[in-house]
């Protein structure tokens, strides 16, 4: 059965297997995917594609499976969108969030009305992989014109069968001096019940959004794996989800995600393609928050990392920062630009290839995991192609100033962890733990505290600019 319906402008013919997408630019009738195609969600200014190898359509409000998996991510502006993702059970099409900042309102309804707003997306249906009997259905709805600076609440689904009512703020505006804090972790992997404490712990910090530098699963394929990931649960019964459907979760593909249409359809990066660029433009990504720049790329494989496009946008993106407004640059990808661990170390074709860039536009600190322990290098200017030649650039290890980028591997969060070595020329801090790490950020000053898992500090510094 075939059904049209009409949403943001567009045309939709939804079927079991094929999807028509009628009336937007870039239509056709696709009928695995419609990849190709891409839509513009109600009062955004920018387009949305379904993930690549999926079956997908738009929102029909039909359905009674309850969401699961709900949780929230920066797609654009932070001070003024959110996207939101879910699952369902395969026969649940209808896609919309119910959002307001009036927490009765929206516990109350069953669909739009007084202060009750209403928000539809796509859902998108990937088959069953070689480790999976069963295909996954995912939503992804985008919400633009909110507020900055304002505590929502929402509820995702459909009507009669919604999900719990969850809380998420907006971004201050850009440039704004008020304070911001994030979390940085990656390489959850092998032990969901660590990402869950991991997670319990982040969550009593109260952070704006959260850095994750790869790695989620082992097997990016595996949606048995994912579904683990989304619905860890620490020894004290904390849920990951509870806080990930609060706290924009802020993701780059680790060589274990592998780029999988897993990954791609089940988190929602801001997407601005560029030619080259996979996952929809979800393959590497920037968003401001307040006066923090935050940029994500993708490093694995590593021909993604020295290849042209990639480098010409990421040199685009940091030559059009206002540092005046945001002088806060940080970088998250997989594959330490610096690391001494023992397992994987240095990655020197992404060190050529992209620290030039870094310090070109002086970036304060590039985050990283794949190794997994806690490391973070001495402030570093200069390439350093060969190693021991540190010292000739002016690197000396001396209190963390301007005077250099820092490079951070925060990576354990649930996979084994490596042995760590602090003898590296580079290497300032190194062990070998469970960690994550706090950022703060208070106008011209940042705080900065890496913990063990057990709470206790494993390294901290403060410089102001
Ligand atoms: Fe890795």
């Amino acid at each position: 059965m075939n059904r049209i319906i009409l949403a943001s402008g567009c045309a939709f013919a939804l079927g079991v297997t094929a999807v028509a997408f009628v009336g937007c630019e870039d239509t056709g009738l696709i009928s695995s995917n419609f990849d190709a195609s891409a839509y513009t969600p109600e009062g955004c200014g920018f387009e949305v594609s379904p993930a690549t190898e999926t079956v997908a359509g738009f929102d029909d409000g039909l359905g009674t499976g309850t969401p699961d998996h709900v949780h929230v991510s920066i797609n654009s502006d932070a001070s003024s969108t959110v996207a939101v993702n879910w699952r369902t059970n395969l026969e649940t099409t209808g896609t919309q969030v119910l959002y307001g900042t009036d927490q009765t309102a929206i516990e109350a309804a069953d669909g739009p009305g007084d202060g009750v707003s209403v928000q539809s997306g796509h859902w998108m249906n990937f088959e069953a992989s070689i480790f999976d009997t069963a295909p996954t259905q995912i939503h992804e709805v985008h919400i633009c014109g909110l507020s900055p600076d304002t505590t929502y609440y929402y509820k995702a689904g459909s009507p009669g069968a919604w999900s719990e009512v969850y809380d998420f703020s907006t971004a201050p505006t850009v440039g704004s001096t008020s304070p911001v804090r994030f979390a940085v972790t990656g390489d959850s992997r092998n032990e969901p019940s660590i990402f869950a404490e991991v997670q319990e712990a982040i969550d009593a910090e109260g952070v704006d959004f959260e850095l994750f530098s790869g790695d989620a699963v082992i097997a990016g394929a595996n949606q048995g794996q994912w579904n683990a990931f989304f619905e860890a649960e620490s020894g004290n019964g904390f849920k990951a989800i509870d806080l990930l459907a609060r706290t924009p979760l802020m993701v780059v593909n680790g060589n274990h995600d592998n780029l999988q249409v897993n990954y791609d359809a089940q988190f929602a990066m801001p997407q601005d393609k560029v030619d080259g660029e996979l996952l929809n433009g979800e393959e590497w990504w920037s968003f401001d928050y307040g006066n923090v720049h935050v940029i994500g790329l993708n490093d694995s494989p590593e021909i993604n990392a020295i290849s042209q496009p990639q480098r010409q946008w990421l040199e685009a993106d940091l030559a059009a920062v206002d540092r005046t407004s945001t002088p806060w640059v940080f970088v998250v990808h997989h594959k330490p630009t610096y690391s001494c661990g023992g397992s994987h170390g240095s990655n020197l074709d992404i060190r050529s290839a992209w620290q030039p860039i870094f310090d070109r536009f002086e970036v304060d600190i590039v985050f990283a995991g794949h190794d997994h322990l806690y490391e973070r290098s001495k402030p570093i200017r200069g390439l350093q192609g060969v190693e021991g030649q540190l010292a000739e650039a002016g690197v000396n290890g001396t209190p963390v100033d301007q005077s250099g980028t820092l490079y951070v591997v925060a990576a354990g969060a649930g996979a084994p962890l490596y042995g760590a070595d602090d003898q590296c020329f580079h290497t300032e801090v190194a062990e070998s733990t469970r960690n994550y790490v706090i950022v703060d950020i208070q106008d011209r000053t940042l705080e900065y505290t890496a913990y063990r898992l057990n709470g206790t500090v494993l390294d901290s510094f403060t410089y102001s600019k």
